[in-house]
């Protein structure tokens, strides 16, 4: 029998304000910070003017990164870590959604390791650990900021390719509530629909066991509870908490558990079709769900409890399809498309889509029933 193993080795900072707290720990980092952002709004965003000051308050140079479009390509961190190398920085602070911390995390790669980071794509490939990441996330969605995975566009066939490693954990992450009230309600449903497809795919993950499951299914409460409410008013504090509670503990559980059959269908949508990576999950983990439940009924029943929904009385097989239908119900209520048609995607692109989701073996691997090309082939013909 092979250990069960969970193993989590970033600090977290948690709470309204927490990035002004950041100050005393940055300085144990270094003398010569990169902040990696976005280059839209979030390059101007006020946690930017606060690291500043903190940094400055600390006689720590900044040199600010901010060129990371979504899905980040290989060429991008390239220039990023050249910039960084250039400027003399010693650690890196990764703040926005997942793009820009994905890409921080692989600029903090390439400061301490030769190479090229197409090599990396898979597990354990990257050989040193990375210079010290810091990561600031400003949606409650992705949870790449306690995460072991980088998610980054490259490779002969521009996939969007996995990198997981031990060795590119942030040190730290500030989550702090308050940068994510900004966010708008398509944006808030995206991402707040990625982290239940994370909550939900790590509970029933073949690597899953008690510790991970325990911070899934709090999860799934969290953020089925609250993510209605996070899109219908920007400046709940609680709800947004909730959202960002749950994307945390979400990312906690899927670092260790792995995720599943939606997460190798909307890398695909990604590559293909430029489709945003929470749309794609919305719209998939409903399908992927009925396809699974017969090979774990009750884990989904403890998914629809966990949802809040009375199923006690019921067979797990109903109440795991009342589960599927009670995803497909949120989405259907948030500004998040409801269907891949809808999302853009034609009929004809299906095959090609099945046959390059075929290809991620470790999110399929991790997946509970087992696949065949055609079963990707019938959940995006489900899904159009
Ligand atoms: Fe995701």
């Amino acid at each position: 029998m092979t250990a069960n193993v969970y193993r989590f080795p970033v600090q977290v900072l948690f709470g309204e304000g927490c990035v002004r707290e950041l100050g005393a720990p940055l300085a144990t980092f270094g003398k010569h910070a990169l902040l990696v952002t976005g280059e839209g709004p979030t390059s101007r965003s006020p946690a930017v003017s606060v690291l500043g000051s903190l940094l400055e308050e600390k006689g720590i140079a900044l040199s600010h990164f901010h060129e990371v479009r979504s899905d980040p390509d290989i060429e991008t961190v390239q220039r990023g870590a050249a910039f960084a190398r250039e400027r003399g920085c010693d650690f890196v602070i990764g703040l926005g959604g997942g793009s820009p911390m994905d890409a921080a995390k692989i600029i903090g790669a390439l400061l301490a390791n030769d190479g090229d980071p197409a090599s990396w794509e898979g597990v354990g490939r990257v050989p040193r650990r990375s210079r010290p990441l810091i990561c600031i996330p400003t949606t409650a969605g992705t949870g790449s900021e306690v995460t072991s995975v980088a998610v980054i566009t490259g490779g002969k066939r521009r996939q969007k390719m996995s990198i997981v490693s031990q060795n590119i954990y942030p040190i730290l992450a500030a989550i702090d509530p308050e940068l994510t009230y900004s966010m708008p309600p398509a944006l808030t449903a995206s991402t707040g629909m990625d982290a239940l497809t994370h909550a939900v795919e790590s509970y029933v993950a073949r690597r899953a066991w008690e510790p991970t499951r325990a911070l899934s299914l709090k999860a799934v409460q969290l953020i089925f509870a609250s993510l209605e409410k996070a899109c219908g008013d920007g400046s709940d504090a609680e709800a947004r908490r909730n959202m960002c509670m749950g994307s945390f503990l979400a990312g906690m559980a899927f670092t260790s558990s792995g995720l599943g059959l939606s997460h190798a269908l909307a890398h695909a949508l990604g590559s293909h079709c430029g489709m945003a990576h929470g749309v794609a999950n919305a719209i998939l983990l409903p399908h992927v769900m009925r396809f699974n439940l017969d090979s774990c009924p009750e884990l989904y029943r403890d998914v629809a409890a966990a949802m809040g929904l009375d199923v006690s009385g019921l067979p797990a097989r109903r109440a795991a399809e009342a589960a599927a239908d009670a995803v497909e119900e949120l989405g259907g209520a948030l500004p998040v498309p409801s269907s891949l048609r809808e999302a853009g995607v034609l009929e004809a692109s299906v095959e090609t889509l099945a046959a390059e989701a075929f290809l991620n073996t470790r999110l399929r691997s991790s997946n509970p029933r087992d696949t065949v090309l055609e079963d990707l082939v019938a959940v995006l013909r489900a899904a159009l």
